[in-house]
């Protein structure tokens, strides 16, 4: 898959992705990462890719053409029918179902924008989306583009060094993840519980259901009532003594 991300700080993107699982999608040629800098395409000497914004206030605006100029460059070199995505936080939240959306998609084109904001012409007639990372605001759309760029990448055939990872997730989709543990057995008198010892599947199994339903009901429930329970995952959660479980829809698998 390739990803081009436009941006006027291609360092912060190349060097997310010299590193860790995405270094490594890179090297065994699973993706593919170009960066387009409308600095690249400025037309004056002074290379200006900002201006005031019209209306008055602080902060700057990028330009229309170099950011087109840049943008409509990486497009050309992504695969056609590649998504063009802006970050920002007035974005809708992007979320684990746009990751799986964009990770059968041919290619990925991420704008990252910086001060005020772009000029809102290029959004209407040159962006296909527009995503916020969360209610948070930062100073640029360096970091929301790699939080794309990997979430997506980690779901692509091949990434996951586990194969069964991707598998594994499916059946606790949509909840949080149950709680892990590795050696020692028994750390400054804190021990692993007793039913990951015993090596018998199909009890971890539901355990860990159990774990990641009470954790979900406690901190998100709100991606209970979105996701539903099924009658064994309603079963689980009354059985560890929480009811509420039961005013969420059915989820049908
Ligand atoms: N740019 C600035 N803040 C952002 C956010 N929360 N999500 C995406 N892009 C942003």
């Amino acid at each position: 898959m390739n990803f081009e991300v436009v941006t006027l700080f291609p360092d912060i993107i190349r060097a997310y992705v010299a590193t860790g699982m995405v270094g490594r999608a890179v090297e065994r040629g699973l993706i593919a990462v170009g960066t387009s800098d409308p600095r690249d395409h400025a037309v004056d000497v002074h290379r200006t890719v900002d201006d005031r914004p019209y209306g008055g206030g602080p902060g700057m605006v990028l330009k229309m053409e170099p950011l087109r100029t840049a943008l409509r460059a990486a497009a050309g070199r992504a695969p056609a029918g590649s998504p063009r995505v802006y970050l920002s936080a007035q974005g809708r939240r992007f979320t684990q179902e746009d990751a799986r959306r964009w990770s059968t998609a041919p290619g990925l084109v991420l704008l990252a924008g910086r001060y005020e904001g772009v000029d809102q012409r290029l959004l209407e007639t040159e962006i296909d989306d527009e995503v916020s990372i969360g209610d948070y605001v930062l100073t640029g759309g360096e970091l929301p583009a790699l939080v794309v760029l990997d979430a997506v990448t980690r779901l692509l055939p091949g990434v996951l060094g586990d194969a069964d990872s991707a598998v594994q997730e499916s059946f606790s989709d949509g909840l949080l993840d149950w709680p892990h543990y590795t050696r020692p057995e028994v750390f400054e008198g804190r021990a692993v519980p007793e039913v990951l010892l015993g090596g018998h599947h199909a009890t971890i199994r539901r355990w860990r259901l159990q774990q990641a339903l009470l954790l979900t009901a406690q901190r998100r429930p709100d991606l209970l009532v979105a996701r539903g329970l099924t009658a064994e995952e309603r079963r689980l959660l009354a059985e560890a003594g929480i009811e509420a479980g039961l005013d969420v829809p059915v989820r049908r698998l």
